[in-house]
């Protein structure tokens, strides 16, 4: 998965986040290269669909809850790197909505699905759920809650108030983080990135496959 989702508010506005997509689209490119089928379920992104990949594109996080739990279904690997609105406005308005002249102006947001957890919660055997963890304080403690919560192999956390790291760069600094330890990663490009996550998380499938 890749991008951000977007949640309405009115017919004209709508919550979202900083993600370009450029994470998850070199996930799918570097699957690609190697010979994997990929599916591609990305939120808005300014973006093209990488060559040869089959591509879904969704709104918001509901969007990609419906999209991905059965496509995960089929999947080997499944490698979460979208940055799904943790919210929705709780009453999407139907028509656009007036300035308030001087009033404070409150939205009620209500909690979206977690669509790594329900992922997670169907995990088949021999399967490898590989998740991302954004980050801006205590990456190791948060990264390791989220690695159990959503029942992943691994956990890809960045620090995304790094420079170099995080959204809507080219590159990235990233652990790879389960109950085994921690890797510190150097900065790398997306796509560099991209190749060590899937050398990874194939070593993980093979080892499941010989058990
Ligand atoms: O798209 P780029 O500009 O290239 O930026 C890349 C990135 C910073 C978005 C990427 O590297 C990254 O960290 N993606 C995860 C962003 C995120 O939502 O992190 P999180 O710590 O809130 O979520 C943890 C995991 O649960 C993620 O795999 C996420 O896809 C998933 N999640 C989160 C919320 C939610 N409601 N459902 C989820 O499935």
């Amino acid at each position: 998965t890749a991008g951000p989702t977007r949640e309405p508010i009115d017919p004209v506005r709508y919550i979202t986040n900083k993600s370009s997509g450029k994470m998850g689209y070199a996930i799918a490119r570097a699957a690609q290269l190697r010979g994997a089928r990929v599916l591609l379920i990305s939120g808005p992104t300014a973006l093209e669909a990488p060559a040869g990949v089959e591509m879904v594109r969704v709104e918001s996080t509901k969007d990609l809850l419906d999209a991905l739990l059965p496509a995960a279904e089929q999947a080997d690997i499944v490698v979460q790197a979208a940055a799904p609105a943790d919210y929705r406005v709780a009453e999407v308005a139907p028509q656009k909505i007036k300035k308030q002249d001087g009033e404070p102006f409150v939205l009620t947001l209500t909690e979206n699905p977690d669509v790594a957890k329900a992922v997670g919660e169907n995990k088949r055997e021999n399967q490898v759920l590989v998740g991302f963890a954004a980050e801006t304080q205590a990456v190791r403690a948060n990264a390791t809650r989220k690695l159990d919560k959503k029942h992943l192999d691994f956990i890809v956390a960045n620090d995304v108030t790094k420079p170099g790291a995080g959204f809507d760069v080219d590159t990235n600094i990233a652990a790879f983080l389960d109950h085994d330890g921690i890797e510190e990663l150097p900065l790398m490009t997306k796509d560099a990135l991209a190749h060590r996550i899937l050398d990874r998380a194939l070593a993980v499938l093979r080892a499941k496959q010989a058990r």
